[in-house]
């Protein structure tokens, strides 16, 4: 790349609306001019989980004010923009469409190219994006709405070791802090628990360590973990605070303990392949957990791999990880018309089988 870009890009394929300006300027880190998130959480709040009508709606009454608030922010006219990038998919199609509808509104009105993005593709790319990170590296991408491990080769090139065949992580802790009476996001609610628990009180399953691979499974643990839940309040008539902590500290070892050892099976076939250039980076709200983190940096340490951990606001979901994938498409080549489609699911690598969890924040790809 000559000269530097200066992108927009918008994200709505679940419960946050989003819109960033980034500046790609080649031999330069990339900077983040402004990024914009409205969440939905108050909106979904009463129902238990995200409802894609009701997240369409407020991403398509959201999505101008983000555009324009982010252009502000970043002190940028629209007539400075370079391109326009936006989630295409996977995601809840309501608000995909939203996304790809504002996007195409601008690309017309201004003539300013449009590139459609996969929403996997921003999370995966986020590691270039904050550190710099040179291809290839392995990528576990864990959330409220996904779960993967993914060799990283180019901003089009990626291969799946494996995935979650049911619920992401972060939907086993969310459904885990409902089961507890505990609030939501269940992720946070939960570590705070489990910080004053004993992680071996209760013994919880470990699904598919016993199968080769790097495949996942995390629904059965919330009805292990329901079973456990009644047999203790069966008992002793209720549970008391330690009795909660414990069971939330069981519960997160064994997500702990099974995303560490499938990741070092993927850390295992990555280094066969890239010996010289061990990397593994994180992605995803799930990736916050301490106890999570903690068993990924032993694994990485051991594996002699460097760990890269983009900060949280960007490990989430954002527009910011859409703009920059969207440049790198960019400088690529890429340019869609009018034609672009919102897809509700768009694996990354379209030569592994589908995965088959579709849970309530959308298709796992
Ligand atoms: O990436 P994210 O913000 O949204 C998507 O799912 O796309 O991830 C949100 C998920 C929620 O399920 C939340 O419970 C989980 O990440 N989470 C955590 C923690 N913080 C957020 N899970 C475990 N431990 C945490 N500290
Ligand atoms: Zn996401």
């Amino acid at each position: 790349m000559s000269e530097a870009l200066t992108v927009l890009g918008l994200e709505s394929s679940c419960d946050d609306t989003a819109a960033a300006v980034v500046r790609v300027e080649a031999g330069k880190r990339t900077r983040i001019l402004s990024s914009v998130v409205y969440g939905q959480e108050a909106l979904h709040v009463d129902y238990g989980g995200v409802v894609p009508e009701i997240a369409a709606r407020a991403h398509a009454e959201k999505l101008d004010i983000c555009v324009k608030q982010c252009l502000s922010e970043a002190g940028c006219a629209l007539r400075n923009v370079d391109a326009v990038a936006v989630t295409a998919g996977p995601g809840l199609i309501g608000g995909v469409m939203s996304g790809v509808m504002c996007a195409k509104g601008i690309a017309a009105g201004s003539g300013i190219p449009l590139v459609g993005v996969n929403h996997l593709a921003g999370h995966a790319l986020t590691p270039r994006l904050t550190d710099g990170t040179p291809y290839p590296y392995l990528m576990l991408l864990v959330s409220g709405g996904h779960c993967q491990l993914l060799i990283v080769r180019g901003s089009e090139d990626f291969t799946r070791l494996g995935g979650t065949i049911d619920d992401a992580p972060g939907e086993a802790f969310d459904k885990t802090a409902r089961l507890l009476g505990l609030g939501q996001p269940g992720g946070p609610a939960v570590e705070r628990q489990a910080a004053s628990g004993d992680p071996a009180r209760f013994r919880f399953p470990r699904p598919l360590l016993d199968r080769a691979g790097c495949d996942m499974s995390f629904s059965g643990l919330k009805t292990a973990l329901l079973r456990t839940r009644d047999q203790v309040v069966a008992g002793k008539g209720g549970l008391s605070p330690q009795d909660r902590a414990d069971l939330c500290a069981g519960f997160q070892a064994a997500i702990a303990d099974v995303l560490a050892e499938k990741t070092r099976r993927a850390l295992d076939i990555y280094a066969a392949e890239h010996p010289d250039i061990p990397i593994l980076a994180v992605a995803g709200g799930v990736a916050a957990n301490k106890a999570i983190r903690a068993g990924l940096e032993t694994v990485t340490a051991q594996a002699g791999c460097e760990f890269v951990s983009p900060p949280l606001a960007l490990c989430t979901d954002n527009a910011a990880m859409i703009a920059y994938a969207g440049a790198e498409l960019f400088v690529a080549g890429r340019r869609d018309d009018m034609t672009l489609a919102a897809r509700p699911r768009w694996p990354l690598d379209q030569t592994s089988p589908a995965l088959l969890g579709s849970g309530k924040k959308g298709a796992k790809a």
